[in-house]
């Protein structure tokens, strides 16, 4: 008897064994749809207009955790992601124009209406219905009552009207993106909803017209979690109260570009922003130096003041003050001479000093210790300089990495050399508007990695090199 029960349980084991790896063997536990969520799915695909049916997969007899764009709790069977967003063809690297890519895309975008049957998903945590084309209809209030919504991704997914405040009830949310709507339909009446959402994280309201948000920044500084933040294109008004201090300590990357602040006393309160990486302050035609303030900004990696009136010459602690890694000065009105120093710049990987009236010589030998470069943009930018001791200096080590190179209307002269043949990973060559002679050279063809190429107004003599004669230019 005792020898018998031994053996059954051997018996049993075994069993257990073999069941445990039949699951593993089906790749991943898999939780089947639940029906009562099934349904409400299906009434939200009944609202869209989806002209390239890429919701094909949804059909009621299937299993709707392996719907396209479905995710579930792989233990309760719960649907808790919707990822519903149209790539476009621009996100590509060096995209160049297609229309025929481009109408695809128009096509494959998701429109129609949002049904509030989504409201059954009470565990859905993630939706992303981004550049979609809604047609400027209201974001729907509803999605105020997504209880377990921590992720909400709307870019560009082309819905107007306000913002509804009841997205204040979405404690849990960490990540709102309601930005690209570039139609500028989309508005706020005040942000007094902003504060309840306490673990935000990344905030974009970029082309959301925040003009009537005269609090708009006390209400963002009452978030002590957010790290990224972006504002571009708000209309946002001058702040008026003064900023008691400054809360927003996470913040690492902030974007208060085209808002034409003028006055950089608007946005004073960005310099105590000491553990900021990224600050865009593009388009916003302020006046004057180039502000001292910065310098608090030790950890900045990512600086853009492009498209100001910036108007003193390049400060030389601006090379140093920071690990700068990317530095856009393109479209301001900088004067003086560019100083040695900038060779100090050991991290910069994308500098851009293109459309600036400096004086004087260039160093470009000090430009070519910047041994890091990918992309480097001098247009407009009066160099006086022979080509050939440009490529002469440049070889040493900037070749290396350059990606993109941008010497446009520079008052270069002389003869294109063979040393082009170095830069052999450039994508991105512009040498257009200067008085480069001699012919093109075959090395041009060796650019393998070549997808964009100027050379028009020049005093080129000859003819096109074989190499390059299938080029698409
Ligand atoms: C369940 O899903 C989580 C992510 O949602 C994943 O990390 C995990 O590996 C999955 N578990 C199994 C057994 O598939
Ligand atoms: C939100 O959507 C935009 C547009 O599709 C995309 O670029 C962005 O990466 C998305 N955000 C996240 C965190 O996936
Ligand atoms: C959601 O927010 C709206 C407007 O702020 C409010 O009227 C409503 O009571 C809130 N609902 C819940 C469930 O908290
Ligand atoms: C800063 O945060 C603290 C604590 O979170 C809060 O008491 C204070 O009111 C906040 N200050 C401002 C100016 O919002
Ligand atoms: C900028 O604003 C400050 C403070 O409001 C003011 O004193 C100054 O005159 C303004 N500067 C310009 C150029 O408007
Ligand atoms: C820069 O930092 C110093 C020292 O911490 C501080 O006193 C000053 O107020 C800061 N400047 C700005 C503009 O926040
Ligand atoms: C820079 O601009 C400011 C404000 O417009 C002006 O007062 C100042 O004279 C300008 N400085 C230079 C060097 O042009
Ligand atoms: C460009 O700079 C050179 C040398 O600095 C100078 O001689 C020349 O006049 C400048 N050209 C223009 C158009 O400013
Ligand atoms: C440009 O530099 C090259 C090499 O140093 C030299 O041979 C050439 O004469 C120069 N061209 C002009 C126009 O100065």
């Amino acid at each position: 008897m005792a020898r018998f029960i031994f053996l059954l349980l051997a018996f049993l084991i075994l069993i257990t064994d073999v069941t445990i790896i039949s699951i593993c063997n089906g790749n991943s536990v898999h939780a089947v749809c639940i029906e009562s969520e099934k349904k409400p799915l299906l009434k939200f695909k009944q609202g869209i207009v989806d002209r390239t049916n890429r919701l094909a997969s949804w059909v009621s007899g299937g299993d709707c955790c392996r719907w396209t764009g479905i995710v579930c709790d792989n233990m309760t069977g719960h649907v808790i992601e919707l990822h519903l967003r149209t790539t476009p063809p621009w996100e590509v690297d060096y995209y160049v124009y297609d229309e025929e890519a481009d109408e695809a895309y128009e096509r494959s975008r998701l429109g129609g209406k949002i049904s509030p049957s989504l409201l059954h998903l009470k565990h859905l945590s993630y939706l992303d219905l981004s550049n979609n084309d809604f047609g400027g209809i209201h974001m729907p209030k509803f999605f105020g009552s997504l209880e377990s919504l921590q992720y909400l991704n709307l870019s560009g997914a082309n819905f107007g009207g306000e913002v509804p405040h009841h997205l204040g009830n979405l404690s849990n949310m960490k990540y709102l993106n309601l930005g690209n709507n570039y139609y500028h339909t989309m508005y706020v009446e005040n942000l007094h909803w902003l504060p309840s959402l306490s673990s935000l994280e990344y905030l974009d309201l970029s082309y959301v017209n925040l003009i009537q948000a005269s609090n708009w920044f006390h209400a963002l500084n009452t978030l002590p979690s957010l790290v990224e933040l972006h504002l571009s294109d708000c209309q946002l008004p001058y702040q008026v109260n003064p900023i008691a201090s400054v809360n927003l300590s996470s913040l690492a990357t902030l974007s208060l570009s085209l808002n034409y602040f003028q006055n950089l006393s608007v946005i004073n309160w960005v310099f105590g922003l000491k553990n900021l990486i990224s600050l865009d302050l593009c388009d916003n035609d302020i006046e004057g130096s180039i502000p001292y303030g910065l310098r608090n900004l030790t950890l900045l990696k990512h600086l853009d003041l492009s498209g100001n009136y910036f108007n003193s010459s390049i400060p030389n602690w601006l090379y140093t003050f920071a690990p700068l890694e990317s530095l856009n000065l393109r479209y301001n009105d900088l004067k003086g001479q560019i100083s040695i120093e900038i060779d100090k710049m050991n991290f910069i990987v994308d500098l851009d000093l293109s459309y600036n009236s400096f004086e004087g010589r260039i160093p470009i030998r000090s430009i070519g210790n910047l041994c890091n470069l990918r992309s480097l943009s001098f247009s407009g930018v009066n160099l006086s300089l022979n080509i050939s001791n440009v490529l002469e200096v440049f070889s040493v080590c900037v070749s290396n990495k350059l990606e993109s190179l941008f010497l446009d209307d520079c008052q270069l002269y002389g003869q294109l050399t063979n040393q082009l043949g170095n830069f052999k990973i450039l994508r991105e060559l512009d040498l257009s508007e200067n008085s480069i002679s001699s012919s093109i050279l075959e090395s041009i063809g060796e650019l393998s990695s070549l997808k964009i190429l100027y050379l028009f107004q020049n005093k080129f003599k000859g003819n096109l090199p074989e190499s390059l004669v299938n080029f698409p230019i």
